[in-house]
């Protein structure tokens, strides 16, 4: 074992440091992981001073930490505290950047066929919207999002590469820093949605390369729910539209004109939970404490002994392919419905969580997938977590004869 890597009674600290670790095994941190006990705590605290205080006067006495978060955050990407934006959650972040671009007819968005609904959702709208065009990169034959494919792609019309860091229903990891220089060298915006990998993977938006990253809290960073960031970079302000304005996102307002604020922060509206800012702030130091290498180098190590003790079950599959995998885990049980994979080990006090079609759609159609069963594990989760994961699905598998079609999928 290297002297970096976390070692037992590391995780048997940050284990009982988390009351949700002794209740369940938690394998659904791709949909919302455990908060740590001081995370959760930094906000109650907060909220039972606001009750007695006023949430004015609380947030006066709290006005350096929460200002603070900003720093915290900008250190965990390595970008500049005015260049992040507190927002509620992914979508918000990615919709404020992506609708702030001032697209012209004909424009060309080129993404890959891993995106989240709500950036499909924004490709589609802005079609019908700005009759922009969309350039779906589909995946080489062994699940790597194909370099060669983007550069190809782009021509003059290109204005935007949108690219999902980490899908949320595969394993895969998309290579976003060869792909931010593909952007750079033909001075391209790009737009990166991180809400799946930060807080397991290493994040530095300075080797990415990226005009605008987007996350969420509740996922990897353990923060609470109902919050997230977006990261603009200073040299892109400038070239989004805000989408609204308050009082708070300008410098100065008269009755005629206003003056935006000279940073991210004019992309935030005033109003926002300050207990939920300072949880997100307690969950990021964390993880900066923790190291995101470490962090990244413990979750790759469970998924990939968790892909393999599950490859071994008679009946699964999984369907991670790539050469790069992260914490999420995807696969499926022959005769058995994801649905009622999942049903049956939360009985059994194991939690996962199931993609749709319409969480990831090029990607689950271009690979005939209808429902999987996503477990997605954590630094906190343990090599005894995933042997009784295992054995608990060994347990629940329909016997080989019984199991017919391995799941309603004719590939992948
Ligand atoms: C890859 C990816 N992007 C974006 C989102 C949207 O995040 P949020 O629900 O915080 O808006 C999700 C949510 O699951 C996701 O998995």
């Amino acid at each position: 074992m290297q002297p970096h890597e976390m070692q037992p009674h590391e995780i048997g600290t940050l284990r009982a440091a988390t009351r949700g670790t002794s209740e369940f095994i938690h394998f659904n941190n791709a949909g919302s992981s455990l908060p740590a006990d001081n995370t959760v705590d930094t906000v109650i605290r907060y909220l039972q001073e606001e009750a007695i205080n006023g949430g004015y006067e609380t947030e006066a006495r709290y006005a350096a930490g929460l200002d603070h978060v900003y720093a915290l955050i900008a250190r965990l990407i390595n970008a500049r505290p005015d260049e992040i934006a507190l927002v509620e959650n992914a979508s918000t972040g990615w919709l404020l950047a992506f609708n702030g671009i001032d697209f012209q007819p004909g424009d060309e968005v080129i993404t890959s066929e891993m995106e989240y609904v709500t950036n499909h959702l924004g490709f589609l709208n802005g079609k019908r919207s700005h009759d922009i065009r969309l350039t779906v990169i589909p995946n080489d034959a062994e699940g790597n999002f194909d370099l060669q494919a983007l550069e190809k792609a782009i021509n003059p019309k290109t204005r935007l590469i949108a690219i999902t860091h980490v899908p949320s229903a595969a394993g895969n990891i998309l290579p976003i820093k060869e792909i931010g220089q593909i952007a750079r060298r033909h001075d391209i915006l790009y737009l990166v949605d991180a809400c799946q990998s930060v807080g397991q993977l290493a994040l530095d938006v300075e080797g990415i390369g990226c005009d605008m990253l987007a996350v969420t809290g509740r996922k990897y960073l353990r923060a609470p729910r109902g919050t997230g960031f977006v990261y603009i970079r200073k040299t892109a302000q400038d070239k989004l539209r805000p989408l609204f304005f308050d009082g708070h996102s300008v410098a100065s307002v008269s009755e005629n004109g206003f003056m935006a604020l000279d940073s991210a922060r004019r992309f935030e509206l005033y109003e926002k939970s300050r207990a939920l800012t300072l949880g997100l702030g307690a969950a990021v130091q964390q993880a900066l404490d923790l190291g995101l290498d470490r962090i990244e180098k413990r979750i790759v190590y469970l998924a990939a002994s968790l892909r393999n003790k599950l490859a071994a079950i008679p009946g699964a599959t999984v369907h991670d392919k790539g050469k790069h995998l992260c914490g999420i885990v995807t696969f499926s049980v022959a005769g058995m419905e994801a649905v009622k994979v999942k049903a049956t080990l939360q009985e059994k006090k194991i939690n996962v969580s199931i993609s749709r079609t319409a969480s990831t759609p090029v990607y689950m159609n271009q690979h005939h997938l209808d429902v999987i069963v996503r477990a997605s594990v954590h630094y906190y989760n343990t090599d005894q977590e995933i042997d009784t994961f295992c054995a608990t699905l060994a347990a629940i598998c329909p016997a080989p004869a019984a199991a017919g079609p391995s799941f309603s999928a004719s590939g992948s």
